[in-house]
């Protein structure tokens, strides 16, 4: 983690749509934190498929071995999906599925594109969060088609501010939240981290 101690993102898209307005947000998103200084990286499932997960073979798959590298690597995940019947999407579901461990003691940032503010997907989001002992941001990111994202950009103002405020908050909790993992893993003291200690050290091996 925290190469150079500079703190790194996973961005997920959790669209399929060609001209998905997610894709429009985390892309900026992601951009805003790599200017931050920030090491940033996006999943997009439409340019690197990942197929539907399957217990019996996910974990054989060539993709998996590459991604979970990078999920082991990401301090904070900026987890983007569109409301999908009050729910998050199957692409942002199938990308969480494949990973639990990983997470523990990480940042989920949950963001959401929804004409209805996205409230029970952002509450989804933080349900994997607390089943996968990571932390969520305490507020939500949702926006919404054709006021907040127009023809490839973020058009609002104000949602600008909140893009704005929300990179400003990774990076400070981010970084607090990565350093203190690092703390727990190699400390005497019981914390939630203890159960990851033997995997992230049997993976560093
Ligand atoms: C299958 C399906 C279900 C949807 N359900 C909802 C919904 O319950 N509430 C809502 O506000 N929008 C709903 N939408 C609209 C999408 O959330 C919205 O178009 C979103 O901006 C798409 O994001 P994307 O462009 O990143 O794919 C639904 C769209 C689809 C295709």
């Amino acid at each position: 983690m925290m190469q150079e101690q500079r703190l790194q993102v996973l961005g997920v898209v959790g669209s399929l749509n060609q001209k998905s307005v997610t894709r429009v947000v985390i892309n900026y998103a992601a951009d805003a934190l790599g200017e931050k200084g920030c090491l940033v990286e996006v999943f997009d499932p439409v340019k690197e498929h990942l197929d539907l997960f399957n217990p019996d073979s996910a974990y054989n798959s060539a993709i998996y071995g590459v991604l979970q590298k990078r999920v082991e690597a990401a301090d904070v995940f900026l987890l983007g999906t569109p409301d999908y019947h009050g729910s998050i999407s199957s692409p942002l579901k199938n990308f969480l599925d494949h990973f639990w461990q990983e997470f523990a003691g990480k940042l989920f940032v949950p963001m959401v594109s929804s004409h209805e503010k996205g409230l029970t997907v952002l509450d989804q989001i933080r349900t994997v969060a607390r089943q996968c002992y990571a932390w969520s941001l305490p507020y939500g990111i949702s926006f919404v088609d054709k006021e907040d994202v127009r023809d490839g950009q973020i058009s609002s103002e104000t949602f600008k501010k909140r893009l704005e405020m929300m990179v400003q908050d990774v990076h400070h909790y981010g970084t607090l939240l990565a350093k203190q993992r690092v703390a727990d893993l190699s400390s005497k003291y019981p914390s939630f981290m203890e159960a990851s200690k033997s995997v992230v050290k049997l993976k560093a091996n």
